[in-house]
């Protein structure tokens, strides 16, 4: 086991649609180290089945799409990112284009389609599997370039910042960031880098059901909330109304894209129940409507599940523009044409995050945060099916636009080399899984669709005495990328919780039992690590 220094002008963390973007737009005279924790393609844009919302048909307006951005953003919609972000779509679509991803619906080319929220059809799409073609066709492209170079299986563990290597740097008490130490291979490498871009994605496995990756642990969020970065709006966790409810496959999304083409939601008596929620936009609702009204109807009939109906939509069309879904659930024995699909809501998509303005810039220098893992206030409250893609792709662009030509040399860094001390290896794997499903079993029996302060300061007290185990094991014990994982995805959960507890109302994502009112002014919830 021998420590390393790696020097990079740009290092990103991540290599789901924002890290990329980022990686392909930034000038070829810049070296760019990108780290994946996973083999490519991989990260949450993989799995996207919807699609990108952008306002490019003749029927719709920037002004439409901020509307519905605003509308069921609960209120909390940073008006000023929205617009800048929604504006930027088109540029995004060309940007795409020339990289090699066509999606339909684009300028002249096929049929977009429409989710929960819009009011016109603008999810540009590439049948139900829109991440895996952008997240394949890009990650070829970084391959290619030879100013990026690809670290695979490689895990970004603490940010280094000028505070604690290089006092120095901090100017004015605003601290900067100057690399990360990066675990590869038993190794713990630090990497000094003039600009630090968190593009690490979302926290979806901090819940015992998600339609996430195993690799969705919050890794950026943590660490820099961990540097001592404001941590924002967390209690708002959006939960996909429909993922397949099947005990060999948990985690598998089924897209809001058929409720687009009319496939209706259904009790276990047959009821088509969204009609009692919300009869004007039924299926179409924005999502929190959704999912809190399956996670009644379940409750109320003691169900475990609801069903999604799509027979009308017939063999060929399920078979031609759903392939994902139709090969997904014929696997598991459900055939969509002649059946109904039993669905469940999951963890789905992690709305708060690193505070950071739209070209990600940070209150840390020379610090970065794109993607799921940042918040700018574009979905406010709750997101809108198929912004993501489009902020992802929006931020990596901006990111890179601003990202100063000449950096400060990162030759004129220096960091402590990481310390392994007296650090034993994990022998006992128990440990690290027993936490694991503990922490993810509590997020979901107390912190889910509908709280109370009952639950959440419970799932707090529980949360706390789990950390402080493995605090303990971070500390002596070699480190493993589970115990790393495990420890991020535990300081998630519990600002998530934190988050929740300090807002005393209900709005968006987060409904609570005991403040069911919504107050004026919203207000942002920000947490943040005193150091
Ligand atoms: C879906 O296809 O339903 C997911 C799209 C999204 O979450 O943006």
């Amino acid at each position: 086991m021998s420590n390393g220094v790696i020097e990079t002008d740009v290092l990103i963390l991540g290599a789901g649609m924002a890290g990329l973007t980022c990686a392909l737009s930034l000038p070829s005279e810049l070296e760019i180290l990108l780290v994946s924790k996973m083999p490519m393609p991989t990260g949450s844009t993989y799995l996207a089945q919807g699609g990108l919302a952008a306002a490019i048909s003749e029927d719709d307006s920037f002004k439409l799409h901020l509307e519905d951005t605003i509308n069921a953003g609960g209120g909390l919609v940073n008006e000023e990112a929205a617009i800048d972000i929604i504006s930027a779509g088109p540029r995004l679509v060309r940007q795409l284009s020339s990289w090699g991803v066509n999606l339909e619906g684009s300028f002249g080319k096929g049929k977009s389609g429409i989710e929960g929220g819009h009011s016109v059809r603008r999810v540009l799409h590439h049948k139900d599997r829109t991440g895996r073609l952008i997240s394949e066709v890009l990650s070829e492209c970084s391959l290619e370039r030879g100013n990026i170079t690809v670290m695979e299986g490689a895990f970004a563990v603490n940010l280094l910042t000028a505070s604690r290597e290089m006092p120095e740097l901090v100017e004015n008490a605003v601290d900067r960031c100057i690399g990360a130490h990066i675990l590869q291979n038993g190794t713990i490498l630090t990497v000094l880098a003039g600009e630090t871009v968190i593009a690490t994605g979302g926290s979806g496995k901090v819940y015992r059901y998600t339609s996430n990756q195993d690799s969705s642990t919050g890794d950026g969020i943590a660490m820099a909330y961990r540097a001592g970065l404001p941590i924002i709006n967390m209690e708002f966790y959006q939960f996909h109304p429909t993922c397949l409810f099947h005990p060999d496959k948990r985690n598998f999304l089924i897209t809001e894209a058929l409720r687009g083409e009319g496939a209706v939601l259904l009790n276990l008596e047959g009821e088509r129940f969204m009609e009692n929620y919300d009869p004007q936009r039924m299926e179409l609702a924005p999502r929190d409507i959704v999912a809190r009204a399956i996670d009644s109807e379940m409750k109320r009939l003691g169900n475990d599940h609801v069903l999604l109906d799509a027979t009308h939509l017939g063999r060929e069309k399920l078979t031609i523009s759903f392939p994902e879904v139709t090969n997904g659930v014929t696997s598991v024995g459900i055939i969509p044409w002649e059946e109904p699909i039993p669905v469940v809501p999951a963890a789905h998509y992690t709305v708060g995050g690193i505070d950071a303005q739209t070209d990600g810039k940070t209150a840390m220098n020379g610090l970065r945060a794109i993607g799921e893992a940042s918040c700018t206030g574009f979905h406010g409250a709750n997101r809108l099916g198929s912004n993501s893609l489009l902020e992802a792709g929006v931020m990596g662009l901006k990111a890179a636009d601003s990202i100063p030509g000449t950096l400060m040399d990162p030759d004129s860094f220096h960091a402590r080399d990481w310390s392994f001390g007296r650090a034993e290896p994990l022998m006992e794997n128990v440990l690290v899984d027993y936490a694991w499903s503990a922490l993810r079993n509590v997020m979901w029996d107390y912190v889910g669709i509908v709280r109370s302060d009952r639950r959440l300061h419970r799932a707090l007290r529980i949360i706390d005495v789990l950390a402080g185990e493995i605090e303990a094991d971070y500390w002596t014990m070699l480190p493993v990328i589970g115990l790393l994982e495990l420890r991020n995805i535990c300081t998630v959960g519990r600002i998530i919780v934190k988050s929740a507890l300090r807002r005393r109302e209900s709005r968006g994502l987060h409904f609570s039992l005991d403040c069911p009112e919504t107050k004026q002014p919203p207000r942002d919830t920000v947490i943040k690590l005193m150091l």
